[in-house]
């Protein structure tokens, strides 16, 4: 018991950014995030968390690598794409890591478009953004929070129901951001995928990704791309299954980092009453959008 309450004690708490809780060295760094300069050939993967941000990175690798496994192996998926809002003193920052990237750039954001440092709107850069059914969002993201010891401790599932659907986790609420990048996705370059149609027809996917980054791939190779990145493969790749991580940061032990990569797990976990009530808070918050959203496969 004693135990258990200092391991809840160790865990950090988040500090908010206009209304968004965010990761306390990233609000320390805000100005310097604020400040980043986008390039115009910059690529942005922007997700919301859970979403499938390892999945379609090592997607957007493998297509840039033209289907060269052995070039997408050359370092863990963390370090190939600089995650924009990311600092851990006294590691560089995301900012630090970008700016030392040669161009054409690839970079990754949890931000909501609200947050997302002025200059990619004003080079006009593409955004690959990837959306994934709230349920299994906050499912997958439970169970992060269950291992990942530099986010808040979760709780218990009841808690961490209440916890997601107010939206008071990093990267704050789910609703806003899927509907944010939704709402502007025709006055930028967005290419917005969903995490289910990459499940229910990868290829289709990823020719869809292959073509928004300008490149022609021949068919063999794109099925070559589609085996790689199943969730099997990227499970058993050290490369993508995040076992290098220090258990300090990543307890795998206690939940797999490729946990289940399924469309509906949701339904393992959400009581009656629970989809109830969500189905319930989900129409008030995303009325009037057209955004929608597959629950199963
Ligand atoms: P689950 O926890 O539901 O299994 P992110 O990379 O944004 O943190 O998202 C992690 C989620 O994406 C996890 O979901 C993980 O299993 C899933 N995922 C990662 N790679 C995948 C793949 N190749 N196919 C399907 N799901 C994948």
């Amino acid at each position: 018991m004693m135990a258990q309450n200092t391991e809840v004690r160790k865990r950090p708490q988040l500090r908010e950014v206009e209304g968004i809780p965010l990761q306390t060295a990233t609000v320390d760094n805000w100005s310097q995030i604020q400040k980043f300069e986008a390039k115009p050939d910059d690529l942005l993967i922007c997700t919301y968390p859970k979403s499938g941000t390892t999945w379609i990175q090592e997607i957007v690798d493998m297509i840039e690598q033209n289907g060269d496994l052995e070039k997408c192996q050359r370092t863990i998926i963390q370090h190939r794409h600089p995650f924009i809002e990311w600092a851990r003193p006294p590691q560089p920052s995301g900012v630090e890591k970008a700016k030392a990237m040669p161009s054409p750039r690839i970079l990754r954001t949890h931000l909501p478009t609200q947050l997302l440092p002025p200059s990619f709107w004003e080079n006009n850069c593409k955004f690959l953004y990837v959306a994934r059914n709230a349920k299994d969002c906050m499912v997958s993201y439970y169970h992060f929070q269950r291992m990942c010891q530099i986010l808040p401790d979760p709780g218990t599932w009841e808690d961490y129901f209440e916890t997601f659907i107010s939206g008071k986790v990093c990267w704050g609420p789910w609703y806003d951001h899927v509907k944010g990048w939704w709402e502007i996705k025709d006055r930028y370059q967005i290419l917005y995928l969903f995490y289910e149609d990459l499940k229910r027809d990868p290829k289709q996917e990823i020719q869809k990704v292959m073509k928004f980054m300008g490149k022609n791939l021949d068919e063999t190779v794109l099925d070559t791309i589609v085996q790689e990145t199943s969730f099997e493969k990227m499970k058993e790749n050290p490369m993508t299954n995040r076992s290098t991580i220090p258990k300090s940061i990543l307890d795998l032990s206690i939940s797999p980092f490729m946990r289940k990569g399924t469309v509906g797990d949701w339904k393992n976990h959400f009581t009656v009453a629970q989809n109830e009530r969500f189905d319930e808070i989900y129409r008030k918050k995303m009325e009037g959008t057209s955004v929608n959203f597959c629950l199963e496969l």
